[in-house]
């Protein structure tokens, strides 16, 4: 018996990292699996891990910032599957630590439309199916620059704070429709997004990347695990909490 057995969850940004473990880990736990990524192939592979794997999943092409591409994509879910049951808005780009004045209205707005609005309009294009059969899950996928300054640049670290409010609002908003939403903030995680910064990573980067409680920088795997939790049953009272999984880089 899985924990999401007979569930479908659409996660975007599963081509990589975060959003290819959930994906994996999802359908291990007996969810039919909708990945979507802008990077098609990638997302391909983690769709044959998963059919190689004994699962059941579905690679789509979106790009989160674009309304069309996003529509599309949920139409193909729900018509290879019939409903949409678990969201994870897992897609995200960061700004290269960008300071204010660093920041062009070019980048700022490639880092709202993808993490921020693309978190938005992913959920109320999924949203309508989710209330109108009065279920389902959305989590969202922020980070410790939701709390913290030094996590990412200006438009980063404001992205991901609206992400945390835009989370309270939608569990505010639908949770007596059904609906549980929640959010993980992960800390530093070895992924597609940090490889480079780690492996380049000076002293200076690395000494503050290991000077939290847990030692280390964090695996993917270890924040699907909560996404996980966060999907089941397991977690039928949680609405609208912030969860870090940042091997407590937020303690300081
Ligand atoms: N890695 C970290 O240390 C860290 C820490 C805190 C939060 N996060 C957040 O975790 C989430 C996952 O990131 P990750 O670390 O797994 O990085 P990653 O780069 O490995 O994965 C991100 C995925 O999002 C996809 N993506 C980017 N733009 C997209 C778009 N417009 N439409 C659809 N897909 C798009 C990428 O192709 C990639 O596959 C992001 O929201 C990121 O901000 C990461």
């Amino acid at each position: 018996m899985g924990k999401l057995d007979g569930k479908v969850a659409f996660i975007t940004g599963a081509g990589s990292g975060m959003g290819k473990a959930q994906a994996i880990l999802f359908a291990k736990e007996g969810a039919k699996v909708i990945a979507g990524d802008i990077q098609f192939e990638n997302v391909q592979q983690t769709v044959e891990k998963i059919r190689a794997a004994g699962g059941e999943g579905l690679a789509v092409e979106i790009d989160v910032a674009n309304k069309e591409s996003i529509q599309t994509a949920v139409q193909k879910g729900i018509a290879a599957y019939g409903q949409i049951d678990v969201l994870s808005n897992t897609a995200g780009v960061l700004d290269g630590y960008a300071p204010s004045l660093d920041t062009s209205e070019e980048l700022w707005d490639k880092i709202m439309n993808v993490n921020l609005k693309g978190t938005y309009r992913v959920t109320n294009a999924v949203l309508p199916q989710m209330v109108e059969k009065g279920s389902g899950v959305v989590i969202n996928v922020a980070s410790i620059a939701a709390f913290v300054a030094g996590g990412g640049g200006a438009a980063y670290t404001a992205a991901k704070h609206g992400i945390v409010g835009y989370t309270k609002q939608l569990s505010f908003d639908y949770g007596k429709a059904g609906i549980r939403v929640n959010c993980i903030a992960p800390g530093a995680v070895e992924s597609g997004m940090t490889k480079q910064i780690f492996e380049e990573g000076s002293a200076a980067v690395m000494d503050s990347v290991n000077s939290v409680p847990a030692g280390r920088y964090g695996q993917p795997e270890e924040i699907a695990t909560v996404a996980v939790f966060l999907a089941s049953d397991d977690a039928s009272f949680m609405h609208g909490a912030i969860v870090p999984v940042d091997g407590g880089w937020l303690v300081n």
